[in-house]
């Protein structure tokens, strides 16, 4: 029987702090309007072209995670990307990290599911272990939203952030690890948060003009109520495939956008926000990067144990939706 272990965590934030404060000069907004409605004090943003750009801020996140196993790079038979903003157009982030990392023989591939990047990117990851007898796969969230937002939108330059969170998996025989993995779309409803422009979505070959900027766009309010009932379906889809109930849950790691949909799903769910990790009012919405940011941050505080059932929860554009289910055995001392 081949289980899948989480074996190590690890984050990467660029050096750059934007508070609250800060974007009241950039556009009509106030430090007041951002936390109420939001939580978000501050975010990161990668100012550094050279040293933070999505391949490296990746890059580094993994080793991190590498380091926590004690695994080297060359040991990797696969990487899994989350993200909606790798450095170029093709090749791949994962790719690029890669290089980083410099691995010369590995599968490398990106995974786009917006927000839920990271859990698609896990169950990608778990399932070739399961099924394909891989070993060791490095399964990353990163992103540099700043890069596509519109910073004279009120309604989303607010809400973003960058970063890189990652984890390793490796195949062993022991009970635990990844007990279930649950990935749902609704493409349907694509239109409420999405990238203004693509490379086809008007070619500038077609037209001889220069491409378009390529904005974040976002329907803030009409997402906010399919995040509360997408988070706790899927919350609750977990349990069931797993035979785990609620009370067996030690903590949740959710998707940080907001923290009143994280409030409204622990009330839905009826959890005590104590078992919610939350640090979105450090980070902002980093998407595909704030779960393993988020999972990374908790597991070297201590709030992690052996033992413990990790219950991650995703949403974002696509729309997307997504949980993992985790029987924690990561040793931080190895
Ligand atoms: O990560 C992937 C998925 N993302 C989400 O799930 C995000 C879900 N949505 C949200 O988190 C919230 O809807 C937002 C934080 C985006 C917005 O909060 P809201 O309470 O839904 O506000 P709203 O969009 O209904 O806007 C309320 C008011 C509007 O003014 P009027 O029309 O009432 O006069 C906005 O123009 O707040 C105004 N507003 C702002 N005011 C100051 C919008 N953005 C800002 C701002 N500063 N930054």
């Amino acid at each position: 029987m081949i289980n899948v272990h989480l074996t190590g965590t690890g984050c990467c934030l660029p050096e750059h702090v934007l508070t609250n404060h800060d974007l009241e000069s950039i556009v009509d907004t106030s430090d007041e309007w951002i936390r109420r409605r939001t939580g978000i004090c501050e975010r990161r943003i990668a100012r550094d072209i050279e040293n933070e750009t999505t391949a490296r801020l990746g890059a580094r996140a993994a080793l991190k995670a590498l380091a926590m196993a004690g695994v080297q790079p060359k040991e990797i038979d696969t990487i899994v990307v989350g993200t909606v903003t790798a450095d170029r157009q093709f090749p791949s982030a994962a790719c690029m990290i890669q290089k980083e990392l410099q691995i010369t023989d590995a599968a490398a591939y990106d995974v786009s599911a917006g927000c839920s990047g990271f859990i698609f990117a896990l169950e990608t990851a778990s399932n070739a272990i399961r099924v394909n007898g891989v070993r060791n796969v490095l399964v990353i969230g990163v992103e540099r939203l700043s890069s596509i937002l519109n910073w004279q939108d009120r309604n989303t330059c607010v809400l973003l952030g960058d970063g890189a969170g990652a984890i390793l998996l490796q195949a062993e025989s022991a009970p635990g690890g990844v007990l279930t993995t649950n990935i749902r779309s609704d493409g349907g409803r694509w239109d409420l948060l999405y990238a203004e422009y693509g490379p086809s979505s008007e070619p500038p070959i077609a037209n001889m003009a220069p491409a378009k900027p390529f904005f974040l766009k976002m329907e803030g309010n009409r997402l906010f109520k399919h995040a509360v009932n997408c988070l706790s379906k899927i919350a609750i889809m977990a349990l069931e495939k797993s035979g785990l109930t609620l009370d067996d849950i030690s903590i949740v790691i959710p998707h940080q956008a907001n923290m009143r949909i994280i409030r409204a799903v622990a009330d839905k769910l009826q959890i005590d926000m104590q078992r919610f990790y939350v640090n979105l009012e450090k980070y902002g919405n980093t998407s595909s990067a704030s779960i393993p940011i988020a999972l990374d941050e908790a597991n070297r505080n201590g709030l992690i144990q052996p033992g413990d059932n990790v219950l991650l929860i995703s949403f974002g554009a696509g729309l997307t939706w997504g949980s993992a289910l985790i029987k924690w055995t990561c040793q931080q001392d190895k």
